[in-house]
């Protein structure tokens, strides 16, 4: 699968997602990369899924904090607050020739949505696909970690998606590190239990050796 092309003009733009269960760590993987790329010299955008636009934290809002939402009805509105935002925030970006760098993607929602809901791995990636126009990241990086460490390090505070039991977590890891096995050219699974600074070292080789970073 190859990502649509963009019209370059400029340096070419990079794209990068982190993936993985709630409470992995990928935020803090974010920001160091996003510090790696800095330094190199790089303009970098960092953003979140969902969210990341004014209608996006709208929808984050009502699929985070709302009330019940039905299965297919959350998956759609997380295509959607993805689709308006791979064209209002990260296509723009890329053009211009930053480094985009994304906690969370389109395989969120296959692992969430589709592996976690059953409503089918391959049907939720078409919808995705389609809402992004085929925009992949030039690499993932999933965050592994178990359901009952994130459960753990989440604590007391738990959003809708976060209260669901282990079984669903378990269901949403396992499909992550399904993808990345499938695909180990466009994925990095790190340990998500490690020193942090240890995971970042090993982003680091992994962005260098795909000519990614200096
Ligand atoms: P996240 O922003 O990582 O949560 P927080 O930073 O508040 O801990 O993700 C929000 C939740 O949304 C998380 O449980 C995963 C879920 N999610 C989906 O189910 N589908 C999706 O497409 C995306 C992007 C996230």
């Amino acid at each position: 699968m190859t990502s649509a092309p963009l019209e370059h003009s400029g340096p070419r733009g990079i794209f990068i997602a982190f993936e993985g269960g709630d409470g992995a760590g990928k935020s803090t993987q974010v920001r160091f990369l996003a510090q790696s790329f800095r330094d190199a010299g790089r303009q970098v955008l960092v953003t979140r899924q969902p969210g990341g636009t004014p209608l996006g934290a709208r929808i984050r809002e009502l699929l985070l904090h709302g009330d019940h939402v039905s299965p297919r009805a959350e998956a759609l509105l997380f295509a959607a607050d993805k689709a308006h935002h791979v064209d209002e925030v990260i296509r723009p970006a890329l053009r211009a020739g930053d480094v985009v760098i994304t906690d969370r993607y389109v395989d969120s929602s296959v692992a969430y949505q589709g592996a976690g809901r059953d409503l089918g791995a391959d049907e939720i990636h078409q919808i995705q696909r389609w809402a992004v126009d085929d925009l992949e990241p030039d690499l993932t990086v999933v965050v592994d970690i178990s359901a009952e460490e994130g459960r753990r390090r989440r604590g007391t505070t738990h959003d809708r998606l976060e209260s669901e039991a282990d079984d669903y977590h378990e269901a949403v890891r396992a499909h992550f590190l399904a993808m990345a096995a499938a695909n180990p050219d466009r994925y990095l699974v790190v340990d998500g239990t490690v020193d942090p600074e240890a995971i970042h070292a090993e982003v680091i080789l992994r962005c260098r050796h795909d000519g990614l970073i200096a």
